[in-house]
């Protein structure tokens, strides 16, 4: 039997029957349900529909309600976005298509709030019409009975996706529009409630028979979740301070990155720490201009500039190490802010250093040699 058949077959049997907005043709009454739907859970929705309905029978009398109404039939169940709209698509139909709802997805699809896939649905359930559907839950269900792999909602996956909904709607033929409603009801009855996202029944499943992840043991990972954002980048600038062979490391604090290890301390904090300890000879960062930038200390004998990049799993940290050779005559800085201490250059190798340190480190002493 084939796909559409199968839907059809299993949703006038378990798929769900007897909602309030189901055994009628008003596409006004549909349309309200489908976008109450959109981003709420069915029982949610029944009692704000039936108040919605009470106090808005049709779209004259939604159109000609304040739309502080509407939303105030519309409070609690979020979204509200979707209210202004539903006020607004009632205006439009009464402005545009003389107060009769469309029932033609492609007329339903220009009024605000309903997109391709409600329009479908719409047009499915008030007048039979043959288009596909394909919301969240409807993407899971064919993106694992057909193995697709990526992202559904990105551009290129969303469009495969679509021509196969296309494709497997029910071959034209007399009495079409009834297995048009079943077809897209079944559809919406399986991604909600067989094909979930977290425990998908698969035994009770019409599809099982055809369904590739089943096959492929690949239901637990289709489909594809969101890809992760590129990891946002950040920039630190250190010192290399060098004098007589050795090396100045600061000692990272326990906590955060690279806690504990050995690194450059950072320029900014370094310039600080110096001026605070208030040693004369180098204090250029005591200044005029170093006050409005603090984060410069003018170091004598400033030598090369390394560029390393390293990827942390929330970001990715450019450090440039900027090299300074002190010469040998040149006061030790006295610096007290951080855990600062001066290495022998092979000593500090053997330390607990991060990697990109000591990428530079044995750059600088390999080519010091
Ligand atoms: N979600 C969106 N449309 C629906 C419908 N017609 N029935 C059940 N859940 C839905
Ligand atoms: Fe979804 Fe399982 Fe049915 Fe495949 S067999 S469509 S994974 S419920």
């Amino acid at each position: 039997m084939g796909f559409a058949r199968r839907v059809i077959d299993w949703q006038l049997q378990h798929g769900r029957h007897g909602l309030p907005w189901q055994g009628g043709c008003d596409a006004y009454r549909i349309w309200v349900s489908e976008i109450m739907l959109q981003q709420t859970q069915v029982a949610a929705v029944i009692p704000y529909y039936q108040r919605f309905m009470a106090r808005f029978p049709d779209v004259q009398t939604l159109a000609a309600a304040p739309v502080d109404d509407v939303l105030a039939h519309w409070s609690g169940l979020g979204y509200y976005a979707r209210a202004r709209n539903l006020h607004a698509a009632a205006q439009a139909v009464v402005a545009q298509h003389g107060g009769r709802f469309p029932v033609d997805s492609a007329v339903l699809n220009t009024l605000p709030g309903i997109g391709r896939s409600t329009a479908a649905a719409i047009a499915a359930f008030s007048a039979g019409e043959r288009s596909p559907i394909l919301d969240g839950n409807v993407k899971r269900v064919f993106a694992r009975h057909f193995a697709v792999d990526g992202f559904p909602g990105s551009a290129p996956v969303e469009a495969q996706l679509w021509a196969l909904a296309d494709q497997l709607l029910p071959a034209e033929h007399p009495g079409i529009a009834a297995d048009m409603q079943a077809y897209t009801q079944g559809l919406m009855d399986l991604g909600a409630n067989v094909c979930s996202r977290g425990r998908p029944r698969c035994s009770l499943c019409p599809l099982q028979a055809t369904c590739a992840a089943l096959a492929q043991d690949r239901v637990a990972e289709l489909p594809a979740a969101r890809p992760r954002k590129a990891r946002p980048e950040r920039s630190s600038l250190v010192t290399l301070l060098r004098r007589d062979g050795q090396v100045l490391l600061e000692r990272r604090p326990a906590r955060g990155i690279w806690g504990g290890l050995w690194s450059f301390p950072e320029a900014a904090a370094l310039a600080s720490d110096h001026a605070a300890a208030g040693t004369g000879a180098a204090s250029a960062s005591a200044s005029a201009a170093d006050v409005a930038s603090p984060s410069v200390t003018v170091w004598p004998g400033s030598a090369r500039r390394f560029e390393v990049r390293h990827a942390f799993t929330h970001f990715t940290l450019h450090l440039t190490v900027q090299e300074h050779c002190l010469p040998d005559a040149y006061p030790m800085p006295t610096l007290t802010a951080l855990d600062l201490r001066w290495h022998r250059q092979q000593d500090a190798l053997r330390l607990g250093l991060p990697a990109p340190v000591r990428q530079v480190l044995e750059q600088v002493v390999q080519t010091d040699l």
